[in-house]
């Protein structure tokens, strides 16, 4: 049965180029897009720019120019950034349009109709001289819970405290570097609690959303009421004007979800198709690929709107990790913030998709990109096993050309052809990872069969000239296969493979029939082996030198839904449960195999000591740890080490990496005493 598909990715910001980390996304759904197609269904590949909010408009307006140019510039070169890495969209949007603006405008109706818009006011921090309310990212000041300076609006980095910008300490515009002014304004909210029954269903049945997401919203945001979401900015605001409520414009968030209905009505529009066998037909399956950070938006606030207005639901949102190079969040002091423009400078596109699709699962789990066994891999797998197969023997075979009938190969083809249905559940789940090892499976036992048969050494007989030409049929019909398995992931060796042996490859069951009897083309380098010093000069290409930017993205959500929800409430007594002591570093020393930890004693007063093995190598030197306080968990059950026992844990904020904090307490607080 024909399935009827539509895909979109997340719209990517306008006011940043595209980077390595976005690709996890966009090559993620690619694949799973060309092996639907692949499969035969009917598949459509939407997406488009995130073009509206406040950064947009502040960056058009330090550039001097107006805000469709600049998002005008971006869309190109977003779309050049993603044709270079093979990203094949049927159309390619922007939520600055006027279809977006029609559709926005009737989900707006709905909604009112069904009563779930509020009005209500909201105290903000206004900038006078800018004329304009301040986002929380536009307000830096001291932190009110620690005093920490310069921390911004919404949350303080060095303790990690969320709050108001109007709690600030000396809050100052980082617009115009002047004092902000409170002010309220009248914004108006979405009653999404109205749809909670709703959604408590929706997101927990019919596999709509992998188990640990849906475990996820229920254990956070669904088992309190939801909260009324402020869907309004006042001017000035990069948007669309919400047409009953002038001078207020709706909130980013509101119109880029829309924008993939949007683009879809763009793309009916210019070939003639009928929007509603899209968006209003149950037949139609409709599949968001998104990251992480915005499950909230497509998982509760997505489906209520299109709930309330009758469209249809998504099928499935599949959400995936976030990209850390080597073991870090991207950086671009350390050259790994690194832009799509730059990687194709220096390498293949096909090394990355490959190396992705070996890297992605089902579940929702981060992923890191590490350079060393990106080389290897490619290498290893792709050059070594799956090129080379088909260049050891295409070269015999551009004379003879491949047998007239399928020659006894031990049953390889017939079991690589079976092996078709598991590589296809693989793909549809999405757990490439496990598609790409079962096609090197078979690559492997093809390799075996090459070892075996030697063409090479036929080739110096000219008796065995039937032979050689048997042993080549094979070799370059299980090359087919692979090629074939591979062509979701990497679409430029099934067009290489096509021209090599002049038969398209159209569909997944291609793999089922060998190719006989037809002549073989010269062989030509379909992928070389990774060029180090080139992935070398693309860190020293990526790396900014002094602070010209900060590592951290900017994204246009001023609302606090990015960070790491709360964990469950507990009582006194379950904190008390926690042993926490004053302690005092009297050794540490580095464990030279670990990459992350330190070796630290400890001492609790008097003669106890303890071992603590700590992650802390990346930001810590450990002479500079030596006689300072810290804080320790004494209460925790010990835990084997691969180079020891830790008999406790040192506490610390951050995420990891350089970016990690140690609590101290002041000079002063005795080693032993308690901590409340
Ligand atoms: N504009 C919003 C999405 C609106 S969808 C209606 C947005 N844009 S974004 O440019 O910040 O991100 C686009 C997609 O890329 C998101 O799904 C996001 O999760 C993903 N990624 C951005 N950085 C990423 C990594 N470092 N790693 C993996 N995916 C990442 O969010
Ligand atoms: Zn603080």
């Amino acid at each position: 049965m024909t399935r009827r598909i539509l895909v979109t990715s997340a719209l990517p910001y306008a006011n940043g180029p595209i980077h390595i980390g976005h690709l996890v996304e966009y090559i993620q759904t690619d694949i799973w897009v060309r092996f639907q197609k692949l499969r035969g269904h009917d598949v459509v590949y939407f997406c488009a720019d995130d073009t509206h909010g406040t950064a947009i408009m502040m960056r058009a307006r330090q550039e001097g120019r107006s805000e469709e140019d600049l998002i005008a510039e971006m869309s190109k070169a977003h779309q050049r950034d993603f044709a270079g890495f093979d990203v094949d969209f049927t159309h390619y949007g922007s939520t600055h349009s006027e279809e977006n603006r029609e559709l926005c405008a009737e989900i707006w109706g709905a909604l009112r109709a069904a009563d779930m818009i509020v009005e209500k006011e909201v105290t903000q921090l206004y900038d006078p001289e800018a004329g304009m309310f301040l986002a929380d990212r536009f307000v830096k000041g001291t932190c009110p819970i620690c005093k920490a300076p310069d921390q911004y609006g919404d949350n303080c980095e060095k303790c990690n405290a969320t709050y108001s910008p109007v709690d600030l300490i000396d809050p100052v515009s980082t617009l115009t570097q002047t004092k902000p002014e409170v002010r309220t304004a009248r914004h108006l909210f979405v009653r999404l609690e109205k749809m909670h029954e709703f959604l408590e269903q929706w997101t927990q049945e019919d596999d709509h959303l992998q188990p640990e997401v849906a475990n996820y919203l229920l254990g956070h945001f669904l088992k309190e009421p939801l909260r009324d979401w402020d869907i309004s900015r006042p001017a000035p605001y990069f948007g669309f004007e919400i047409p009953d409520s002038p001078g207020n414009y709706w909130y980013v968030w509101f119109d880029a979800p829309i924008g993939y209905m949007a683009s879809t009505q763009q793309w009916c529009k210019k070939t003639g198709r009928d929007f509603s066998l899209y968006w209003r037909n149950e037949e139609t399956e409709i599949h968001h690929f998104i990251g992480k950070d915005i499950t909230y938006f497509h998982t509760l606030f997505w489906p209520a709107m299109l709930k309330v207005a009758r469209f249809n639901l998504p099928r499935k949102v599949h959400v995936h990790g976030f990209l850390t190079v080597g073991g870090e969040k991207m950086s671009k002091r350390k050259g790994t913030y690194i832009t799509a423009e730059t990687y194709l400078k220096h390498l293949d596109p096909s090394y990355l998709r490959y190396y992705y699709a070996s890297k992605l699962g089902p579940r929702q789990d981060d992923l890191d990109l590490n350079l060393e066994e990106f080389a290897t891999k490619i290498d290893a797998d792709l050059v070594g096993k799956v090129v080379n197969l088909a260049s050891r023997s295409a070269k015999f075979a551009v004379e003879l050309g491949l047998s007239n009938r399928y020659p006894e190969d031990g049953g390889l083809f017939d079991h690589a052809a079976q092996a078709g249905e598991a590589i296809a559940d693989a793909y549809e789940s999405c757990d490439y990872n496990r598609a790409m090892r079962l096609i090197l499976e078979l690559a492997d036992a093809a390799n075996r069969y090459v070892e075996n048969a030697a063409p090479w050494k036929l080739a110096k007989d000219p008796d065995a000239r039937a032979s050689l030409q048997d042993v080549c049929t094979v070799a370059l019909n299980l090359f087919r296969q692979i090629a074939i398995y591979l062509a979701p992931v990497l679409p430029r060796m099934a067009r290489q493979t096509e021209k090599l042996l002049g038969v398209p490859i159209e569909a997944w069951s291609d793999a089922g029939r060998p190719v006989l009897g037809i002549p073989v083309a010269p062989f030509q380098r379909m992928l070389s082996r990774v060029d180090r010093k080139e992935i070398e000069k693309m860190i020293e290409d990526s790396r900014e030198t002094e602070s010209a930017g900060s590592d951290a993205q900017y994204n246009d959500s001023d609302q606090p839904l990015r960070d790491e929800p709360l964990a469950e409430e507990i009582t006194i007594d379950d904190f008390a449960k926690v042993d926490l002591r004053v302690a005092r570093v009297v050794a540490a020393e580095d464990v030279p195999e670990a990459r992350k930890l330190l070796k630290i004693t400890l001492s609790l007063g008097g003669e106890e000591r303890r071992t603590v093995f700590a992650g802390i190598k990346q930001a810590y030197q450990p002479e500079d740890l030596i006689g300072r306080l810290v804080i320790l968990c004494a209460n925790l059950a010990p835990r084997k080490m691969r180079f020891g026992v830790s008999e406790g844990m040192i506490l610390a904020s951050g995420s990891g990496g350089r970016e990690v904090y140690l609590l101290h307490p002041d000079e002063g607080a005795q080693p032993g005493q308690r901590v409340h």
